[in-house]
């Protein structure tokens, strides 16, 4: 029989490197992403009454309330492509609740990575990041920058990606990560994530080859 596919949660502070590494997962394993920074962003840009709550939370680096969160992610992960590729679930859960709900929902992970990284790298990423509307990547002016001036010209920044914000950021971020993580102690790889992009995939990549044998 096939084995089932994998089941992957990535946790770590503000601009740690989650959706960096996301993308590199994905490219090798074929899981479908599901990040829930994303699927609010997407509801703030169509302008719903989700949205236009949800926006009010992440202004202030606070959690989005779970009436919004849970079922929006619940959704994604039921949908048939998540179901047969597999699944990475990035920035889910944030809390005890949203890994209460997870669970009662029926959806167990194989493995939490959290990755590691200083304070002070942390802020220097928020505020180099850049990202490209039309291909989704992910730029940093000087860890990852564009590859021609017309990608330059065209990149973007995030609205919470401010020096303030982000400390507010890292401040729910510590308030919370210990209640996920014991939810998941047995499961879990922590990964040092202050190194390049490369050497901290390296790490995942080997975590995740040793679960596929
Ligand atoms: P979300 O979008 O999830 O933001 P976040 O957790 O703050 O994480 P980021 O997306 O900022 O960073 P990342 O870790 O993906 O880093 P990246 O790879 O881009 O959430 C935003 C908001 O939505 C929250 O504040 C909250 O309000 C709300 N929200 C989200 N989930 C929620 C939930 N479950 N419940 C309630 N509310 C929720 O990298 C950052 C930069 O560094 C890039 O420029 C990149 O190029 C560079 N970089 C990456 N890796 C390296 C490396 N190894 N070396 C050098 N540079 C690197």
């Amino acid at each position: 029989a096939k084995p089932s596919p994998l089941r992957v949660i990535i946790a770590g502070a503000p601009a740690s490197g989650k959706g960096t590494q996301c993308q590199l997962i994905t490219q090798k394993y074929g899981l479908v992403h599901i990040a829930a920074g994303d699927l609010l962003r997407a509801e703030v840009a169509e302008g719903s009454e989700n949205g236009k709550q949800a926006k009010e939370y992440m202004e202030k680096g606070l959690l989005v309330p779970d009436d919004i969160v849970v079922m929006m992610v619940r959704d994604r992960l039921s949908q048939p492509d998540s179901q047969q590729n597999g699944w990475l679930l990035d920035g889910y859960p944030r809390s005890s609740s949203q890994a209460t709900a997870l669970k009662k929902f029926g959806f167990h992970p194989n493995v939490f990575i959290l990755l590691e990284v200083s304070d002070d790298i942390v802020v220097e990423r928020v505020v180099g990041r850049r990202l490209d509307p039309v291909t989704g990547k992910i730029y940093h002016l000087k860890y990852s920058p564009p590859e021609t001036e017309e990608i330059a010209a065209r990149l973007t920044q995030r609205f919470d990606d401010t020096v303030d914000r982000v400390k507010l950021r890292l401040r729910t971020h510590r308030q919370n990560v210990d209640a996920v993580l014991s939810m998941y102690e047995d499961i879990t790889i922590k990964v040092n994530g202050n190194v390049s992009k490369e050497d901290v995939f390296a790490q995942i990549n080997n975590a995740l080859t040793k679960l596929l044998d």
